[in-house]
């Protein structure tokens, strides 16, 4: 956001005189007037009080790591290399390129807007500013990508326990990783790997988008639901919900190198949105009931002819009836 040091100044919510704005900014009351004019455009809602100043009417949830920080348990912030931008082309890609200059840390992206978000199976991620939560995380693994197995799953488990953290309920896991609440996607995650670097060491780029204020959604082709839908009376701080993610995953990675998926099957059965429904796969080849993931996180569909293991990225799953 262009405006952001105003939008920073407003958003106590008191009415600032333009004049006291311009000197707190060192600029003139004209480049106030253009900031407020397009910070309005950015979709802040200001109103204009004759005589005495500017108001920000409806709250701003600013980025802010400090606050994303706080959220992560005491110690583990020191192992991150938090970045907050504010427009980028995609969270992933900015994590990609830090990981290949050699940055320090597990580097942590958030951006306030991207321009390219990138979503699964190479769609296009609407990303409009300030409304929702663009993360990325860069993993390292060892062991080959052979240990990756049921990762995606883990995240989504991880997000989960986030969000049931945070009080939001019925959130559901949609294979291999999208994240639902009852009346649609509240989000999903889009897992990217680097080459090998060093023999066996694996990065993986974790990447989280999750609809948090947005009440209009255009061009998304599917039911979806945010945070502020879902739970209208909150105060959702998107520097809170980064925190509470990043601190579960940084939970989750460690027990998943130890022993693999086994211990994530369960906590991810239970918010299975599939089990039990009717579903389809391969085009309608596969047509059954849908029961859950194996040990290797295939999901399975109970057909009349037996248990049909599907594998992630072979196909999509949809409800039937
Ligand atoms: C999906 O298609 O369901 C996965 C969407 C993943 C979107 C997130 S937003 C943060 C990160 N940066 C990207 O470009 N994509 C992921």
């Amino acid at each position: 956001m262009k405006s952001k040091a105003l939008i920073e100044l407003l958003s106590d919510g008191q009415v600032h005189s333009g004049a006291a704005l311009a000197e707190k900014l060192g600029v003139s009351r004209t480049a106030i007037w253009k900031q407020i004019r397009r910070a309005m455009d950015e979709g802040a809602d200001i109103a204009t009080i004759r005589g005495r100043g500017y108001q920000l009417v409806s709250r701003v949830d600013l980025l802010d790591p400090a606050a994303v920080l706080d959220g992560i348990a005491s110690g583990r912030e020191e192992e991150l290399a938090l970045t907050v931008l504010d427009e980028v082309d995609s969270t992933n890609a900015e994590v990609i390129r830090q990981i290949t200059a050699g940055t320090r840390g597990i580097p942590v992206v958030m951006a306030d807007c991207q321009t390219s978000g990138r979503g699964r199976r190479g769609r296009v991620w609407q990303s409009p500013r300030g409304e929702n939560l663009y993360l990325s995380m860069g993993l390292t693994f060892h062991g080959g990508f052979g240990v990756l197995d049921g990762l995606s799953l883990v995240l989504g488990v991880a997000v989960a326990n986030a969000l049931e953290r945070l009080g939001v309920p019925e959130v559901g896991l949609k294979w291999p990783n999208d994240i639902f609440l009852p009346n649609g996607k509240l989000g999903g995650i889009l897992v990217e790997l680097q080459g090998e670097l060093e023999e066996g060491v694996v990065q993986v780029i974790a990447g989280i988008g999750l609809n948090v204020h947005m009440s209009r959604a255009e061009g998304v082709d599917q039911p979806w639901s945010s945070l502020a839908r879902a739970c209208p009376n909150v105060d959702w701080s998107r520097n809170q919900i980064a925190g509470a993610i990043i601190d579960a995953v940084l939970d989750a990675v460690p027990l998943f190198s130890d022993v693999g998926f086994a211990d994530f099957r369960e906590p991810w059965q239970r918010r299975d949105i599939f089990m039990g429904k009717p579903l389809q796969a391969r085009g309608g080849d596969v047509e059954g009931v849908g029961c859950g993931i194996d040990d290797a996180g295939n999901y399975q569909i109970r057909t009349q002819t037996g248990t049909v293991p599907v594998r992630a990225g072979e196909i999509s799953l949809r409800v039937v009836s």
